[in-house]
């Protein structure tokens, strides 16, 4: 048996939620292998609307055993409040849901930290969910993190204590005011005593038993690939390996396991946070796509910066994961535009046309070069099957699959679970 991933291959948000809960059941694992509170899942069914941060996107359905990763970094007062949320569901989530003790702490001054860096930096920020991602990868590549499986420990509050001491000497370097700590502290503790009773295991052993048992399994990724920290457009990215890699390290799975690799992206390109944009749109058009796409983040609530589809970064990201099938979301959104534009290429101030992400593309004001196509222009309502589907819409995913190389095997037409359209 091999292990599918599914990622997103733009800039986050791309519906990854969605379409894992779609896809959840053919398969009887989901897990999530990086990322954390900085991800926000949404998932639509039966008129209800959740978002998740943590927790795979496989918990609405009763059959699924949901794992996060070792990769993952968890915020345990996230977790409290995102279980509290989920009561009125009813799910068994002590037999639904473990977690590996591998898995690294959010601690609260981690948050404080994200803040201070980020205040530091005026207005090169990065625009950080300032969730503390950033600060408890660096404690966990910097080998002084707290994990998972040290909150069993007699001496957790000794290496609690000992980790705070090292923040509050860099937070005193930032000037940065430690008022808001004790009360964190207060709901941290508390989150943890609750944190303990989850069903806590070494999931990279559950992982691997599952291949033996022949369980199919779907690893659910966060962020995109816009956003990994070495392939990303650095340093306006998150703090892991958001890519297909990442899914082998973040759950402890051998590369050769890796079965299908579904890249998710939007039918255009949205991004949240500072970084380059090449195909940002400032005018009306991109006004237009926010509040048809409803384009405000999440997690944050900030509204999305948005744009065409970029080809080039499409391209990339489809080779650094080996995507073998391509799911396009959000089609809908383009009902309302008479023309669409496409990406093809970037123009260097030199005149020179290229279509790779070269180091150097951030550095300079490279243009987009756009393919114009007739847009469908109508709506995709109550469109139930590909051949329903307007000429100009099959142009525009033929073109795209001509250009990319991968087929699209889904496009999704609305939020709900069954706005959702396989070939
Ligand atoms: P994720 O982080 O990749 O899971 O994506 P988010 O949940 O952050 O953002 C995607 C947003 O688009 C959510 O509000 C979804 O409900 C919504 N969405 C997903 N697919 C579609 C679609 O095909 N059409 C429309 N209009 N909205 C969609
Ligand atoms: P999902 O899983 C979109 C962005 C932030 C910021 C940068 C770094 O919902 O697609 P961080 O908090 O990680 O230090 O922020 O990454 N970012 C996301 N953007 N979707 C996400 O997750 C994101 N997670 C982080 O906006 O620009
Ligand atoms: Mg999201």
């Amino acid at each position: 048996m091999k292990m599918d991933v599914l990622l997103g291959l733009q800039w986050g948000d791309e519906g990854k939620g969605k379409v894992v809960d779609v896809l959840a059941p053919q398969y009887e694992i989901v897990a999530r292998f990086q990322g954390g509170p900085n991800a926000g899942h949404t998932l639509e069914f039966d008129g209800i609307k959740h978002v998740l941060h943590q927790i795979p996107s496989g918990i609405f359905r009763s059959q699924i055993l949901n794992i996060i990763g070792n990769g993952v970094v968890l915020d345990p007062i996230v977790m409290k409040k995102e279980i509290d949320g989920l009561a009125k569901f009813k799910i068994d989530y002590k037999k639904n849901l473990v977690i590996s003790k591998k898995a690294t702490i959010i601690i609260p001054s981690h948050k404080l930290l994200d803040a201070a860096y980020e205040q530091s930096k005026g207005d090169k920020k990065i625009g950080s969910t300032l969730k503390g991602i950033g600060p408890t990868y660096q404690d966990k590549i910097g080998r002084s993190a707290l994990r998972v499986g040290d909150m069993l420990s007699p001496d957790f509050k000794d290496k609690y204590n000992a980790l705070v001491e090292k923040h509050k000497t860099i937070l005193s370097f930032y000037d940065h005011p430690l008022d808001a700590l004790a009360e964190m502290e207060e709901q941290f503790f508390a989150a943890i005593e609750f944190f303990k009773t989850l069903n806590l295991v070494d999931s990279e052993y559950l992982v691997n038993d599952a291949f033996s048992e022949k369980k199919r399994i779907l690893a659910e990724g966060a962020q995109g690939s816009l956003l990994d920290v070495d392939f990303g457009s650095y340093p306006f990215v998150t703090s892991s390996t958001t890519m297909t890699a990442g899914a082998c390290t973040g759950l402890g799975v051998s590369p050769s396991k890796i079965g299908e690799v579904f890249g998710i992206f939007k039918a255009y390109c949205t991004r949240v946070g500072s970084g380059p944009f090449p195909t940002e749109l400032f005018d009306q058009t991109g006004e237009d796509m926010r509040k048809e796409g409803n384009e405000f983040g999440s997690t944050t609530g900030r509204p999305r910066r948005c744009g065409w589809l970029d080809l080039p970064a499409l391209k990339y990201s489809i080779m650094i994961n080996g995507v073998t099938q391509l799911f396009m979301m959000k089609a809908d959104v383009l009902n309302i535009f008479e023309e669409i534009k496409v990406c093809t290429h970037y123009e260097l101030p030199s005149g020179e046309k290229i279509d790779r992400l070269s180091f150097e593309i951030s550095e300079v004001d490279a243009k987009p070069v756009y393919k114009t196509l007739k847009g469908w222009n109508c709506s995709l309502e109550n469109i139930d099957s590909y051949e329903k589907f307007p000429s100009e819409l099959k142009n525009y995913v033929s073109y795209l699959e001509s250009e990319l190389n991968v087929p699209i095997k889904l496009v999704s037409v609305g939020p709900d679970r069954k706005q959702t359209i396989l070939r």
